[in-house]
């Protein structure tokens, strides 16, 4: 690998914000598993966790985990965040994750329109979605309708409200890479006239009143992180904004609403959003907003999400020079976390030369 020059010491000084204390400057990255039959994450998830935390990690932010609705994920193996056995499972990824100091939270998810039908579980459930469309357009529901979206903000409310009692550290709103959330966000897959959709603001209704009954639920001392994304499963090249002052009019709705902390998806953290600036998406946020933000994508990688073809190792020069910078706060690291659950302190403990390059094979394993 090309060696880093720079020192990490920026990585490694704590963070400290109204609601989130940290150990260190690293995260990591929501990433789906399928390691949870019937969706009950076990022993192995718990230890999964664990080992990150344990080799100083100092945010885990779960895989993405399914709210109370019946085509909520994709898959029998996902995790789910309601009913018993799920909620006693996480509890006890959230005991092994606290008993190694780290922190953890759950990334709340619902997939709405990319579920396929017949999907488990629950084979009978059809997707949902504001309009019924696919990522690609193709009519192949019914719109959800008002009654259907307020009681889908209810279950959000519900997971945050579980989330909080089971004693994760704050919870993640997946509102990114065109699921439920983005479809709202996104014009695309949102052709909705009434409140929920229209124009950018309009299209964030649905986020506004997830975020404002989570928060209802938590209380105002619990912190609530907002992951968001430009571009789509479907398509790298989608845009919500297309200038700093679309940006603006999107985030701003999410900010008054209760967002504390935003995660801003990119896949190269390297790349300016806008012309004019070197920015990326996180740090333009953090400009916007004047909340602290996690930058992700790429890091330490030479390949990005979602090529899984495997990546080589890189220096993290850039990434420390912007760090230094302030332009983000907090950096997620995907795959080098799931390949290698000692990347955090490999990196402390400057040992470049044993990080490991990403692997597709990891993606079979918890390592
Ligand atoms: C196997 C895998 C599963 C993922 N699942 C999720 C997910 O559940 N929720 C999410 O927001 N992002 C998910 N992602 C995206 C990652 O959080 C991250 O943004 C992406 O991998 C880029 O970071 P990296 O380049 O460091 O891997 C997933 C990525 C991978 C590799």
């Amino acid at each position: 690998m090309s060696q880093t020059n720079t020192s990490t010491e920026s990585l490694f000084k704590s963070f400290h914000s109204e609601k989130l204390q940290l150990s260190n400057r690293t995260v990591m990255a929501p990433m789906t598993r399928g390691f949870s039959p019937n969706g009950v994450p076990g022993e192995d998830v718990a230890a999964y966790y664990r080992r990150r935390a344990e080799n100083g990690v100092g945010l885990i932010v779960t895989e993405g985990t399914g709210i109370n609705h019946p085509s909520s994920v994709s898959g029998a193996s996902i995790p789910l965040f309601h009913g018993e056995e799920s909620l006693n499972g996480w509890a006890n990824v959230v005991k092994e994750v606290h008993q190694a100091g780290g922190k953890i939270v759950p990334q709340l998810w619902h997939v709405g329109m990319t579920r396929k039908k017949g999907e488990l579980p629950n084979e009978e459930a059809f997707p949902v979605g504001p309009s019924g469309l696919s990522l690609s357009g193709k009519e192949i529901t019914e719109p959800m309708s008002e009654e259907e979206v307020v009681q889908m903000v209810e279950a959000y409310a519900q997971a945050a409200a579980d989330a909080k009692r089971i004693g994760f550290d704050g919870i993640e709103l997946h509102g990114a890479h065109g699921y439920l959330i983005d479809q709202f966000f996104w014009e695309n897959t949102n052709r909705r006239t009434d409140r929920y959709g229209g124009d950018l603001v309009g299209r964030t209704r649905f986020a506004v009143e997830v975020i404002e009954a989570c928060r209802r639920e938590v209380g105002p001392d619990f912190p609530i992180i907002f992951r968001f994304s430009q571009w789509k499963m479907n398509d790298f090249g989608a845009k919500l904004a297309n200038t700093p002052d679309e940006l603006e009019r999107f985030l701003e709705p999410l900010v008054n609403a209760g967002v504390d902390i935003f995660h801003c998806s990119t896949r190269r953290f390297w790349e300016p959003e806008f012309e004019a600036s070197d920015l990326n998406l996180a740090g333009w946020t953090k400009k916007l907003t004047g909340k602290p933000v996690i930058s992700v994508g790429s890091v330490g990688l030479d390949g990005e999400f979602t090529s899984f073809s495997g990546a080589g190792t890189t220096s993290l020069d850039g990434l420390i020079d912007r760090l230094d910078l302030g332009e983000f706060d907090l950096v997620a690291i995907g795959r080098s976390l799931l390949q290698d659950p000692e990347w955090v302190r490999k990196v402390e403990e400057g040992k470049a030369n044993d990080l490991l390059p990403f692997d597709k094979e990891a993606l079979k394993k918890l390592y």
